[in-house]
């Protein structure tokens, strides 16, 4: 395994859109295990194929529960809303808030090419539609409703904990 290069703000590579993956092959599986361990070393909760430099419709979400990989993933089903706040790896230090889905469900293929499907309700709902909407070339910042002060980004993380600890 190895760490690969987040492709920052400014690079088009984050604002194509990303090709279907056709082989299921061990240079898949590579990218997968690289992907991983940069999401781990970056400290995020999900990183897709275009953040990495490489244009395939490839992202992963990791969540309490465990790693998940979508390759295709393509979005079916959206419910409800919610509004939270968001940040990217690709674009250091912005946070806002964006209006999403509370529950999505997921069509997608596994690193084998079995056809899955992933139900995500609450955060990870917000993950899997930041993680899809980069694969065509979509950023957190464009459907963004209000940019937090970067001042006062530690403050909104802060609520942001505070609330879910309610919520329980
Ligand atoms: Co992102």
């Amino acid at each position: 395994m190895a760490l690969r290069n987040i492709v920052a703000q400014g690079d088009i590579m984050l604002r194509r859109k990303a090709r279907e993956v056709e082989h299921f092959d061990d240079r898949l599986w590579t990218l997968l295990d690289d992907m991983c361990e940069t999401l781990r070393a970056q400290g995020g909760v999900g990183i897709a194929a275009p953040q990495v430099g490489i244009m395939k419709r490839i992202a992963i979400i990791d969540t309490d529960d465990g790693l998940i990989e979508l390759v295709n993933p393509v979005i079916f089903a959206k419910k409800g809303s919610q509004y939270q706040l968001e940040g990217c790896l690709s674009l250091p230090g912005m946070w806002g808030y964006v209006e999403r889905p509370f529950k999505v469900k997921i069509r997608a293929r596994n690193r084998y090419g079995k056809p899955i499907n992933i139900e995500g309700d609450d955060m990870l709902a917000v993950a899997l539609c930041h993680e899809v909407d980069h694969l065509d070339g979509v950023l957190f910042t464009d459907i963004a409703a209000e940019m937090v002060d970067p001042d006062q980004v530690e403050e909104h993380k802060e609520n942001r904990k505070i609330s879910r600890r309610k919520s329980g």
